[in-house]
């Protein structure tokens, strides 16, 4: 059985789906601090499986015991955190505390329990920002924000597990940037009030829920000006999930992986794909950059292709298609 802790959030849902698809017996642990038992709900919906779910908070010690001794986990897929780059410069004690203290909490009990298959969510934050791009897995780590710095600790800790026991296969999984949503459009993303990243903002623009786009930064060095990102279908970060568990059944030690699609995408092209999809006009204004942001930032994938096996098969014609599908319904309630 495998434990996804903040199974019920945005990346946790869809990779429970993909695991349940490839047959594993899934677990979740979540305090629904930002996602709802709703949306256990949709996983079962989705899969015709019932999904087994605790409510838990990871940094809670006893929680975690008590589930790994009601539960048969032979590894664990650790999501559960805080993510927002902004709230986390404004909260920095809130954001390590959470962060650190769940990956600490969790990895003690499963060395406890002599669990050491472990797959943890980390993410193109943790690379500096003047390496040449695209950004394979050697360039330089270095972060600007307490939540960059929470993923880039966390990283450290586990290799220095890792070294300690030989015994301990773990995946450090380092995200683009994940967007859309299950072709169904029964999951998706759902952020509380004022979306803090670009994807579901536009979706809330072309819904008209929001007015209109604040584009930040059109004076970059690209090719109209807006700042370029590696976003990737949340389904094809999903199944690297599955692919990076098969890759640690049979590997000893820890290795990092980018996820993304090794191509980017400006917010212009952005905006004119959801257009498309949508057959809404997103409107937006040129604003000025925003301190701290870069102008390109994109994946080189050859380490995940050859290891995991795994490439993403999405483009972003159908993560447009699929966040706007998911976007109706949730309107629809
Ligand atoms: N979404 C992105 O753009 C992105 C990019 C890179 C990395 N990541 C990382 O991937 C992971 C998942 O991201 P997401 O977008 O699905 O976020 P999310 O907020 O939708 O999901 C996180 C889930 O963890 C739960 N959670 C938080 N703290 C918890 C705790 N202490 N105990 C139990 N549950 C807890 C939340 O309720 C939520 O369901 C996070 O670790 C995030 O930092 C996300």
């Amino acid at each position: 059985m495998i434990l996804v802790t903040g199974g019920a959030g945005f990346i946790g849902s869809h990779t429970c789906v993909a695991l349940s698809a490839a047959g594993y017996d899934v677990l979740i642990a979540d305090n629904f601090s930002n996602s709802s038992p709703e949306r256990v709900d949709g996983i079962s919906e989705i899969t015709g499986k019932s999904i087994h779910c605790v409510r838990a908070d990871v940094c809670d010690r006893g929680a975690m015991e008590e589930l790994f001794s009601r539960y048969p986990v032979d590894g664990v897929i650790h999501f559960a955190g805080f993510k927002a780059v902004g709230e986390s410069v404004a909260k920095p004690l809130e954001y390590y505390r959470n962060n650190i203290d769940s990956a600490l909490t969790l990895c003690g009990v499963m060395s406890e329990r002599g669990v050491r298959k472990l797959i943890f969510s980390s993410s193109a934050t943790v690379y500096r920002a003047d390496n040449p791009m695209p950004l394979d897995e050697n360039a330089l780590l270095g972060c600007t924000n307490p939540y960059g710095w929470s993923k880039l600790m966390i990283e450290q800790i586990l290799r220095d597990l890792a070294l300690s026991d030989p015994g301990w296969s773990i995946a450090l999984l380092r995200y683009f940037n994940p967007i859309g949503a299950h072709e169904s459009g029964i999951i998706g993303e759902d952020p509380s009030g004022i979306p803090n990243n670009l994807f579901p903002f536009v979706s809330r623009v072309a819904s008209g829920e929001i007015r209109k786009l604040h584009v930040f930064g059109s004076d970059y060095p690209t090719p109209d000006g807006t700042g370029v990102r590696d976003y990737i279908h949340v389904m094809d970060l999903a199944e690297g999930h599955v692919r990076a568990l098969g890759y640690i059944s049979s590997f000893s030690g820890v290795e990092a992986f980018n996820l993304g699609t090794g191509k980017g995408t400006s917010v212009l092209e952005l905006v004119r794909a959801f257009e498309k999809a949508s057959g809404r006009p997103v409107p937006y204004v040129l604003d000025d950059r925003r301190p701290g942001d870069i102008a390109v930032c994109y994946a080189n994938t050859g380490k995940a292709e050859e290891k995991l096996q795994w490439k993403a098969r999405y483009g972003i014609g159908e993560m447009c298609r699929d966040g706007w599908n998911w976007e109706m319904r949730r309107r629809k309630g």
